[in-house]
């Protein structure tokens, strides 16, 4: 039993992929489902994405969305490994629990459009993933395609993110000429077209097909080669530990709408990427393989339903084992509950799950006890794992109640919603006016349609647009700085925030303040 506990453990792969809208997410997810043998039909995600899928009746926001809680969490086996891939809301649906989970991942995927390069929304994503130093292993999408020369995609890796890189394949040609990837780990050449036993071709002692090859009279070929020799002189090396820490990006190069090379990048992705590892809290690190359950809330789905008011509480297990039926503490609250509705979350159907380990995500039924951040417990010691960030809002919104008679409601309820983590809250220094902070405008919409349906009160909320938020490093600040450009308000901790209209106005006030040493946490790692 021990030694199956210790097994189960290490063969968990806990990861979510980053990246911006449309650089194949859903098409690479889909892949990797259909190799793990979780779905049977390509077009299951897809569908789901787009909205043609039959999903359960569980939120209204979501299924107008075309997502559900089952996508949530999509677990598989493969070769003994089992993996379990978060997904991360992007686009209309990003919000701060696409960051959050983020928290509760051991590794990162993050796919970049070859034609592309890195944009925006990975950026943001790539740098919740490198606060927590956590392995980030890169798909370069859509070789199909006619791309960004492979040499200049490692210099912006580089450049724009900071991570220095090693291929562990890289392409032979792309679009219309794309004939396959040279595999430097697997020293072979991975062929793009033809039949399924010309697809390897091995590589002899000199890194080259050996005798005679149609794929050695195309140029390409020779281009490739050059290329590599160019990468094994001045590239960097392998390094496992540097991988481990998140400061070597391993990168693969493919396709996921024709499979190709995904298969390669399944295979070493979960040779090289970490089971869960041990983690902080009040009283030192937890050890994953430790048998006294822990785990920590990592987001709360709300019911969009009035008739359904019960949410789910993702729970990360950080040490020990799940049975359903449990009883835990949550030190929080010096309570202790009954774990009885639990949830696994699977890529086509939610089932009660029974038994989980350290690694896994289970969905509990709530009804407002748990808050994002909770820590469970089972142990006889009583601690909290560490505090999860603050993530910078980028959007903001002046909030205040429709009807002046429903006061009380509206302050109640943003009280609860900002403790609970769906939305940030602000007020400006003298007037006191209500601001919320988010991430994603999705935030917004949530925020208003519960403040009616739990709280029955109507919002009315202002567009402020995008502002970039800087906290203080002293939290000392002349409260008449405040001005429209640079407006400033208290978080919810009482410390001081300047909202800045544009990068223009930062730079402005930074000029005529030099004194103001101003910070955004979300860089302070
Ligand atoms: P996302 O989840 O990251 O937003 O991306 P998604 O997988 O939905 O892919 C975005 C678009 O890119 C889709 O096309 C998809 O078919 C295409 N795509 C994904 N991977 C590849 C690839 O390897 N090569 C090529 N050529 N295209 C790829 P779409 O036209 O928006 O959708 P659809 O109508 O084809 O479904």
């Amino acid at each position: 039993m021990e030694n199956d506990f210790i097994k189960e453990v290490l063969s968990r792969r806990t990861f979510a992929i980053i990246s911006h809208p449309d650089a194949g997410k859903t098409t690479l997810t889909e892949k990797l489902l259909l190799f793990g043998g979780a779905i049977r039909d390509a077009g299951t995600v897809k569908a789901k994405k787009t909205g043609k899928f039959a999903t359960s009746d569980w939120m209204e926001i979501e299924k107008q969305r075309g997502i559900s809680v089952t996508s949530s969490v999509m677990q598989f086996k493969y070769n003994g490994f089992q993996v379990n891939i978060l997904d991360t809301p992007g686009h209309q649906d990003f919000s701060e629990d696409t960051y959050r989970t983020l928290m509760a991942v051991d590794s990162a995927v993050m796919i970049i459009d070859s034609a592309k390069g890195i944009e925006e929304q990975t950026i943001k994503l790539f740098k919740v993933c490198r606060m927590r130093g956590i392995p980030i292993f890169t798909f370069i999408n859509k070789l199909d395609r006619q791309g960004k020369p492979p040499l200049e995609l490692l210099a912006e890796l580089e450049e724009v993110l900071g991570i220095e890189s090693y291929p562990m394949n890289w392409p032979i040609g792309m679009g219309k000429e794309f004939l396959g990837i040279y595999d430097r780990y697997y020293h072979r050449v991975e062929q793009f077209r033809g039949s399924e036993e010309e697809r390897f071709i091995p590589l002899n002692e000199a890194g080259e097909i050996e005798g005679e090859h149609k794929l050695k009279s195309t140029g390409l070929y020779d281009q490739t080669l050059e290329e590599i020799m160019l990468l094994n002189e001045a590239g960097n090396e392998f390094s496992e530990e540097r991988v481990a820490n998140g400061t070597l990006t391993p990168v693969f190069f493919g396709s996921a709408l024709t499979a190709f090379g995904v298969q390669t990048f399944l295979e070493t992705y979960l040779r090289f990427a970490p089971s869960p590892k041990a983690r902080n809290s009040s009283i030192g690190e937890i050890d994953p393989l430790s048998d006294e359950f822990s785990g920590f809330v990592f987001k709360i789905q709300a019911n969009m339903n009035p008739a359904h008011r019960d949410r789910i509480a993702f729970v990360r297990i950080c040490s020990g084992k799940f049975e359903r039926g449990m009883t835990v503490n949550i030190p929080r609250l010096g309570k202790q509950l009954k774990l009885s509705q639990s949830t696994a979350f699977m890529a086509e159907e939610r089932s009660t799950i029974e038994e989980a380990v350290s690694g896994d995500i289970i969905g509990l039924y709530d009804t407002g006890t748990y808050q994002i951040g909770d820590t469970l417990t089972t142990g006889k010691n009583d601690f909290q794992f560490e505090k999860l960030p603050q993530f910078t809002p980028e959007l903001f919104v002046r909030v205040s109640a429709k009807n002046v008679m429903k006061q009380k409601s509206f302050y109640k309820g943003i009280e609860q919603l900002v403790q609970e983590g769906a939305i940030q809250l602000y007020k400006t220094v003298k007037t006191d006016e209500y601001l919320l902070g988010a991430v994603g405008q999705l935030q917004f919409e949530v925020f208003e349609h519960r403040m009616k349906n739990e709280y029955n009160a109507e919002v009315l909320m202002e567009r402020l647009g995008s502002k970039i938020a800087r906290w203080i490093e002293n939290d000392v600040v002349d409260e008449n700085l405040s001005s429209s450009r640079s407006l400033l308000v208290k978080d919810r901790y009482d410390h001081y925030v300047f909202l800045f209209e544009n990068d223009f106005a930062l730079r402005w006030f930074q000029d005529k303040n030099p004194n103001i040493k101003l910070y955004n946490p979300m860089d302070q790692h």
